[in-house]
């Protein structure tokens, strides 16, 4: 009975608190019998994978906008796709994404499969995204955990178990609380608590629609929980970015290969990435090292790029790489790093 309650309190809070957003069919339209279109549900689940409602907002409108079904984005050149998605990070999502409206498109005839275990046949759909899309494109009862999910049910269960071990019995307890009736809405709903009232920092406790019901919340200890194992540090990884500029205002860029980190993304040619790399320069120039560097954080380590600029002729061959004419080139095609060292580069080009 208690885990009904819950699910009913929820519910009851979702109705009136859902938060506003681009890809969601809200609780009164979704009771009025609108249904969301799986499409857009893919894609904003893909997207906010490791990233953040606000990071995601603008990406999902640039991409619906320019490719409103899976059809469309199935037919889009590889590099668009990707120069659209530079700076959302986790780059293996963007090739996935692609692959995945192809096959949609080719086996499937267009439409999103409408369960769980099909959703998981599809290039990267695992199993946080394929039971989120069936619960709330499809209303199918799966049980969707992710760190919200963890985090609710951790302080609700006053569970005192660290993660990532304590994940198993975080997935039971949530598959306990998940109703068959409204399945998607309850998905959305702890979602929207996790994200707005059960906050990983200073919960908002006093407003929360399952005080009554919080284990962790009696004991006077939900923002402690979840408890988590000590994160090993990360290492570092240096590198040595090549930005070289045509006199005509050309910039020398490079395609990285599918597999790797940044796989499929255009940046500058640099050297490989660890402990102390060999040089590497795409091409014979008047290399000049500048000052700063580049820094940026991946999964599992820090990155620190140096930047060797070069201005060079007009008829000048690279070795690797191609130049892309002053017109056609976007900072914004770049993934995030790559734009810093750009950054660092644009100054002193300008000067050379
Ligand atoms: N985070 C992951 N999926 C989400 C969704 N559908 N709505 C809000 N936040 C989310």
């Amino acid at each position: 009975m208690r885990d009904a309650a819950i699910s009913r309190h929820l519910l009851a809070w979702y109705d009136h608190h859902a938060r506003d957003l681009p890809w969601r069919i809200g609780p009164s339209a979704r009771a009025a019998g609108v249904r969301p279109d799986p499409y857009r549900v893919w894609l904003s689940e893909i997207m906010l994978q490791q990233t953040t409602v606000a990071a995601v907002r603008s990406y999902f409108h640039a991409f619906t906008t320019r490719w409103p079904t899976v059809a469309d984005l199935a037919a889009a050149e590889d590099a668009e796709v990707m120069a659209a998605w530079a700076g959302l990070g986790y780059y293996a999502r963007a090739r996935n994404l692609l692959k995945c409206a192809r096959q949609v498109v080719a086996d499937h005839g267009g439409r999103f499969p409408e369960s769980r275990a099909a959703l998981l046949t599809l290039p990267g759909i695992g199993p946080y995204t394929a039971s989120a899309i069936a619960a709330i494109a499809f209303d199918e009862a799966a049980t969707v955990v992710d760190g919200n999910v963890e985090r609710v049910m951790a302080r609700l269960h006053d569970v005192q178990t660290p993660l990532p071990t304590a994940k198993p019995e975080l997935t039971t307890l949530a598959a306990r609380h998940t109703p068959s009736d409204r399945p998607g809405d309850y998905a959305q709903a702890v979602m929207d608590l996790g994200a707005t009232i059960c906050t990983p920092k200073s919960p908002a406790c006093g407003i929360c629609p399952l005080r009554g019901e919080c284990a962790a919340r009696a004991q006077g200890h939900a923002a402690d929980l979840p408890r988590k194992l000590p994160k090993k540090p990360k290492p570092t990884r240096r590198g040595i970015a090549y930005v070289a500029r045509r006199d005509d205002g050309a910039w020398l860029l490079e395609t990285r290969p599918d597999t790797g980190l940044l796989g499929g993304m255009l940046g500058w040619p640099t050297s490989d990435w660890d402990e102390d790399p060999a040089p590497a320069p795409p091409m014979a120039a008047d290399w000049q090292p500048l000052e700063a560097e580049a820094r940026h954080t991946f999964t599992h380590f820090h990155l620190r790029l140096a930047v060797h600029v070069a201005s060079v002729p007009r008829d000048a061959t690279p070795d690797r790489g191609r130049f892309h004419p002053a017109g056609a080139f976007r900072r914004s095609d770049l993934p995030t790093v790559m734009r810093k060292a750009h950054d660092l580069a644009a100054a002193t080009l300008r000067d050379l």
